[in-house]
């Protein structure tokens, strides 16, 4: 016990260690720090986000933590090197790439993601595998900065690292980032701890608008009702902050839809609401996902919208959602 305790604490010396050694990297290297700036990431971002940059060649990193006396195993079991099975030779994983360290909530560095930024070798985020002090699914990137501020009354979900840095270099600091994966269990449970108000906020595209839904559920299963904004022109919060600034951005926040009516929103589109059939259709699964909505005063709330925007009585919504649920049973 006493020996893993150990163990674990090297592992995130050895992580701390790395940052340092990507950061002091960046700070000498004018490719790199040329990408950043162009979009529009300044020094004093590359500070607050511990940004770094890992050397092109082979194995800079491990021989600077084998030299600073870390073993190699344990090198390795940070996911920082891979050691190739016949040549016994070590290779540092992360090479080329921009580095954003993944910082938890008690300021320890856990992983890493890196960019790449002057050519397309490999995906263009690679990011740590899950390691004894890092599991993806139940961390969110940027929980380190949440921290810093005290009364958070809203948190923002967005996908990327530049998403989280974007609004954090315009001084919006309520945003995290699921890490690419979708949406966890676990991640909503910490975000239902970080936020009052959680704003869902993924990028426009399609990919975005299926991890938002498959998100909105993940997110009422831990009891949260998240608010949605959509950006337009399949843009992420990058983009819309560089092309329309932080004011159009507060102005999304404030226009955000709730999940229930962006559901239904979306629904909408698989529906050609001017035919009877089509209109017929769309009601019934419209009181499907009604069906689901466990507060009666919400659930009234949404049959009384619906039946206002679509021209449909409230009792023949109701027993439609009713008849639902009698059949279930
Ligand atoms: P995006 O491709 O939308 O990233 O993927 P982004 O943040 O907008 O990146 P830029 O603006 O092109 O730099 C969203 C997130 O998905 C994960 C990363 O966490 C990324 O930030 N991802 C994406 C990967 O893990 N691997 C990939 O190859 C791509
Ligand atoms: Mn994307
Ligand atoms: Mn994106
Ligand atoms: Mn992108
Ligand atoms: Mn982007």
């Amino acid at each position: 016990d006493q020996a893993k305790k150990k163990y674990l604490e090297n592992l995130y010396q050895i992580n701390r260690e790395a940052a340092f050694f990507y950061m002091k990297n960046l700070s000498r290297e004018k490719g790199p720090l040329l990408y950043l700036e162009n979009r529009g990431v300044g020094r004093e971002t590359i500070l607050k986000y511990g940004l770094g940059y890992a050397p092109l060649r082979k194995k800079d990193l491990c021989e600077h933590l084998l030299s600073l006396g870390y073993k190699l195993n344990e090198i390795e079991d940070c996911n920082l090197v891979f050691i190739n099975q016949t040549s016994g030779e070590a290779s540092d994983r992360f090479k080329n790439r921009i580095i954003f360290p993944i910082i938890n909530s008690r300021g320890r560095v856990i992983g890493f993601g890196g960019r790449q930024f002057n050519s397309d070798y490999g995906p263009k985020y690679l990011n740590s595998r899950d390691t004894p002090i890092f599991h993806k699914g139940n961390n969110l990137y940027g929980l380190n900065i949440i921290q810093q501020k005290k009364n958070r009354d809203r948190i923002i979900l967005v996908e990327g690292y530049m998403d989280v840095i974007a609004l954090g270099s315009v001084g919006i600091y309520d945003a995290v980032a699921s890490l690419g994966t979708a949406l966890t269990k676990d991640q909503g449970q910490l975000l239902k701890k970080y936020g009052q108000e959680v704003f869902v906020c993924y990028d426009g595209d399609e990919a975005g608008i299926r991890a938002t839904k498959r998100a909105i559920n993940i997110l009422f299963s831990v009891g949260i009702k998240a608010k949605i904004i959509c950006l337009k022109d399949g843009m992420d919060p990058d983009d819309f902050i560089k092309s329309h600034g932080p004011d159009a951005f507060e102005l999304e926040v404030k226009r955000a839809k709730d999940a229930i009516e962006y559901l239904i929103e979306d629904l909408k589109k698989n529906f050609t609401l001017d035919s009877a059939e089509g209109k017929i259709g769309f009601l019934k699964e419209v009181s499907k996902l009604l069906r689901g909505v466990q507060s009666p005063v919400e659930r009234d709330i949404y049959i009384d919208q619906v039946s206002r925007n679509y021209q449909i009585s409230r009792e023949s919504l109701k027993a439609e959602i009713e008849s639902g649920q009698a059949k279930k049973n």
